[in-house]
């Protein structure tokens, strides 16, 4: 089992979730953050931290974001490791919440 990170974390990217998480399995784009699935030791302890509630586990990730679940496996192989919390993206308030946001993904 892994958590994923879904939707609601592009455009904004609090990296609050960085810091907490006991192997560094974070992997950082232009505009999102993914979890590499073969790394993530299912701790849970990222999950509440996220401002913007974009991760989940992997069970009980929505059904309109199934496929985000592939998409942090593959990102995790391209992307780099990132293990420190950063300033969010510049518009993050105003992108929170906001629908359809994959198509802003920015690889
Ligand atoms: Fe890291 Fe734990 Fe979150 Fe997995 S569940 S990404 S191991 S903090
Ligand atoms: Fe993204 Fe939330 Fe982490 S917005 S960068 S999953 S704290």
């Amino acid at each position: 089992m892994t958590f994923v990170i879904g939707e609601n974390c592009i455009k904004c990217k609090y990296t609050d979730c960085v810091e907490v998480c006991p192997v560094d399995c974070f992997y950082e784009g232009p505009n999102f953050l993914v979890i590499h699935p073969d790394e993530c030791i299912d701790c849970a302890l990222c999950e509440p931290e996220c401002p913007a509630n974009a991760i989940f586990s992997e069970d009980e990730v929505p059904e309109d974001q199934q496929e985000f679940i592939e998409l942090n496996a593959e990102l995790a192989e391209v992307w780099p490791n990132i293990t420190e919390k950063k300033d969010p993206l510049p518009d993050a308030a105003e992108w929170d919440g906001k629908k359809g946001k994959l198509e802003q993904l920015e690889r």
